[in-house]
């Protein structure tokens, strides 16, 4: 299986079976926690794997999770960086390309958002470390083979327009896995608003860089993303939404980031993220983050 079909096939996991990793896939996470950041130095970025998952979820309850409740795991993995909306993407970028090979070896994740960095740095006895952004619950999914009955049945993508400003636990989901908006919805030519469909996408050959790219997991299944197709060039933003946390939005913006490389990747189109003059007039409206270029 190609990596895009795993990327449709993704999908989080909040029911783990209730024993450790083994020996040898604990070793293995290890080495992708260490790995060097796939975008450079990223101050203060650290991925602490955190053994003992029932205890942590006993010390976070009411610090993270959706409305404070965690999702209880055998492991988590906890992420950190200097304060910084820039870390924040970039850590996110790095933390979903683990999270994706994860799934690969056939470990689930599921990501947990903060509520109260500070807070649960105590409860957990990190008064030394930077902020930390998020956790990762990982494990064996509950579910007999899970992944293998997953990835075995490709079904069509599921359509259903997305509510703006969705929040909170009633995620949206049919037969347990989450609704993606409709592709062309999120897609912008040139400027803001003015929207195509697959077939102009389709001539410009990244028709299905965007089917692939609403498989993206985000805050409460937000679905944040809007991109402006400009040229060669795919100007990225996300949605401010004052219900959730800026560090919950940059997160969003980073997997994004990640999974539009992945996706260009594997059509054979090779390109960067770089986050300088993209001040041009798009039309982009207030209530949007203009995250980053990517430029081929
Ligand atoms: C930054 C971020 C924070 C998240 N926080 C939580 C969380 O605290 N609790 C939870 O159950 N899911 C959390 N999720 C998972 C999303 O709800 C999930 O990715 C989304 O509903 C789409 O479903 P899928 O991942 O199964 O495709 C989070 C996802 C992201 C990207």
């Amino acid at each position: 299986m190609n990596k895009l079909e795993y990327l449709e096939k993704r999908k989080s996991v909040r029911n783990y079976l209730n024993k450790p990793l083994s020996d040898a896939d604990k070793r293995e996470v290890r080495s992708l926690l260490e790995a060097p950041h796939p975008m450079g130095d990223v101050p203060g970025f650290e991925l602490v794997f955190v053994e003992d998952g029932e205890r942590a979820s006993i010390k976070l309850e009411g610090f993270a999770g959706y409305s404070g409740v965690m999702i209880p795991a055998p492991h988590y993995v906890a992420v950190f960086s200097e304060p910084g909306i820039l870390n924040a993407r970039k850590a996110a970028y790095a933390v979903e390309d683990v999270i994706f090979r994860l799934m690969t070896m056939g470990i689930g994740t599921c990501w947990i958002s903060v509520k109260d960095s500070y807070s649960a740095k105590v409860a957990m006895g990190w008064g030394d470390k930077k902020e930390l952004l998020a956790f990762v619950a990982l494990g064996y999914p509950k579910e007999d083979n899970y992944f293998k009955r997953l990835f075995g049945q490709l079904k069509r993508p599921l359509v259903n327009p997305l509510k703006e400003g969705y929040v909170g636990l009633d995620l949206e989901t049919k037969e347990d896995i989450a609704t993606r908006e409709d592709t062309s919805s999120f897609v912008y030519l040139d400027r803001w608003g003015v929207t195509t469909d697959f077939d102009e996408l389709e001539r410009r050959g990244i028709d299905r860089v965007y089917y692939y790219l609403k498989y993206a997991p985000s805050w409460g299944n937000r679905q944040p993303w809007k991109f402006i197709v400009e040229g060669d060039d795919i100007i990225l933003c996300i949605h401010k939404n004052p219900a959730m946390s800026e560090i919950n939005q940059h997160l969003d913006a980073g997997i994004a980031m990640y999974y539009l490389k992945l996706a260009m990747q594997e059509h054979g189109l090779s390109g960067n993220w770089n986050f300088r003059h993209i001040e041009k007039d798009y039309g982009i409206p207030e209530d949007y983050w203009i995250i980053g270029r990517f430029s081929l």
